[in-house]
């Protein structure tokens, strides 16, 4: 599936690969691609490393809302950590709005300005949360304003509001940063996956379209490959949904709910209506189309002239306190750096980090995130990241049995459907598409989690951490860096 930014575009040439180099980004989204120029802008010999096209994974099936009203963040964040550590994130968010609208300005990107709202969808637990929003983004020095009537046909129990934020195409802005890095000598590969990295003196990044030597390595991954600090244990992957339509009068708002499933609302140019929510995490949904299907019937509820036009679905990940990671990697002696954890709210965060990573590899500091660096996690931060691994482990354990006892069904599965089950011993996940019927290992190559079909999707999704493959077991995104095995 495809999302309305990247529907019509052209895939991005590629630069030709080079044995070394100053500093090598490994990935072009938002993150990566900043970087880069910030790094390129300061006279570095840049290389990014893409291993599909820009904008492919999270970037490009954003909604893309450039906000500092982000949901319940802030009243989430002010339970796991002191004011002083969440102002350190309000004004790096501050900081990567103001640079990125500053930069389509500059660059003639083109921009809405909307008003932000997290709305209550019902009068009970939803209008307590948006209310503990309202005093947590004041708490935080925002400029919010509660509304009880929101000029929208469905109902709400009334919503915080924060004016003056804005909304984009995410692909319109990557096309312009390539442009501009190329400008300033930069370099974009494309088709080429990093496997590996040695590293003596300095690094050696292997990839699927050769070697690199550099300085520095920085990983904008969304979950960082090469696993050497184990964040793909202390993040979630959470994926979610996205429909776009044609309609006569969407509303000019960046709407999120809050109570119940998310629902989020946007505009954009050309009378489009864009609706997305349902998030779940990775590989743990008994029907990815469901979802789909439920804010179909939202929609239709609510929206009766809608048309869809697009229909898709991304990930992103979520840390155990809620805060990005940002900076050098455990075990990369200085030479490594990570920026993950963006939580759905990466335009801002991805460009934060941006201007972080940037700064600190070219010998400075950005105030504002030295208390998130500094930060140590409460009891409660500890509590969900020993729940995400006890969860895993448990998959790990029961999910693995389960293969074990069942044998794979005579015959082929149904076009568009998948199942995974033993071949004799080895386990196997099956399925058709497009006629195509494949048989590939069914235990993940990253840790070997036993992967589930997303029948939205037509992939084979890990429910451990989040990476994904196609139906043939090539690797779409998420930590694993080598297919599943043909088990044909
Ligand atoms: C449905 C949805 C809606 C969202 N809406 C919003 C929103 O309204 N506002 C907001 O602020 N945020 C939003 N977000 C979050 C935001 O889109 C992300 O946080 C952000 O795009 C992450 O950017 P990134 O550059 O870190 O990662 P990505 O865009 O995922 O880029 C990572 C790149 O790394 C490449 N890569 C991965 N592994 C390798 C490898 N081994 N070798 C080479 N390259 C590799 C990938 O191919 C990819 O291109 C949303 C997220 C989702 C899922
Ligand atoms: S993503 Fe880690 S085991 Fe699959």
């Amino acid at each position: 599936m495809t999302s309305v930014w990247r529907a019509s575009r052209a895939s991005t040439p590629s630069d030709e690969p080079v044995e070394r180099c100053d500093d090598v980004v490994v990935g072009a989204g938002i993150t990566g691609l900043v970087t880069a120029l910030l790094l390129a802008r300061a006279g570095r010999e840049v290389v990014v490393l893409e291993a599909r096209d820009p904008g492919a994974v999270t970037t490009g099936h954003s909604t893309a809302k450039v906000s500092l009203l982000q949901g319940t963040r802030y009243s989430q964040l002010l339970r796991r950590q002191s004011e002083e550590v969440v102002a350190g994130y309000v004004e790096g968010n501050r900081e990567g709005r103001d640079w990125l609208l500053r930069y389509c300005d500059e660059h003639d990107v083109p921009y809405q300005v909307r008003s932000a709202v997290t709305y209550a969808a019902d009068d009970g637990r939803g209008l307590e949360q948006a209310r503990a929003e309202l005093d947590a983004a004041s708490r935080m020095g925002l400029p919010v304003r509660w509304s009880e009537e929101l000029p929208v046909p469905f109902e709400h129990a009334g919503g915080v509001v924060l004016d003056e934020q804005a909304q984009l195409d995410p692909m319109d802005l990557l096309d312009a940063l390539v442009e501009d890095l190329r400008a300033h000598g930069g370099r974009l590969v494309t088709g080429a996956r990093v496997t590996g990295m040695g590293q003596s003196l300095r690094p050696v990044v292997r990839h699927t379209r050769g070697r690199t030597r550099c300085d520095q390595v920085v990983l904008a991954t969304g979950t960082p490959v090469l696993d050497r600090g184990g964040y793909f244990a202390k993040v979630s992957a959470e994926r979610s949904y996205a429909l776009a339509y044609e309609h006569p009068a969407p509303p000019e708002m960046m709407l999120i709910s809050t109570g119940g499933s998310t629902r989020s609302v946007r505009d954009a140019p050309g009378s489009r209506l864009l609706v997305g929510g349902e998030g779940h995490s990775v590989g743990r949904a008994r029907s990815e189309e469901a979802h789909l299907d439920r804010l179909r019937a939202w929609t239709a509820l609510h929206f009766p002239e809608a048309v869809e036009t697009h229909a898709w679905s991304a990930q992103d990940y979520r840390s155990h306190d809620g805060f990005p990671f940002v900076g050098p990697m455990p075990r990369g002696l200085g030479h490594v750096h990570v920026a993950t954890g963006f939580d759905k709210w990466g335009m801002t965060n991805g460009v934060a980090a941006a201007l972080d990573l940037s700064a600190s590899l070219l010998g400075g500091q950005m105030s504002w995130s030295s208390p998130i660096h500094r930060r140590i996690s409460r009891p409660a931060s500890v509590a969900r990241l020993v729940g995400i691994n006890a969860r895993v482990g448990l998959d790990l354990v029961t999910r693995a049995a389960g293969v074990a006892l069942h044998p794979l069904r005579p015959g082929t599965p149904a076009e568009g459907e998948g199942e995974v089950g033993r071949r004799g011993v080895v386990p196997v996940a099956r399925s058709t598409v497009e006629g195509r019927t494949c048989a590939v290992s069914a235990l993940c190559t990253h840790l070997g989690g036993v992967v589930e079909w997303n029948d939205a999707e037509q992939s084979w999704d890990c429910p451990l951490h989040g990476s994904r493959f196609t139906a043939a077991g090539e690797v779409l995104e998420g930590p694993a860096m080598r297919p599943l095995p043909a088990r044909d």
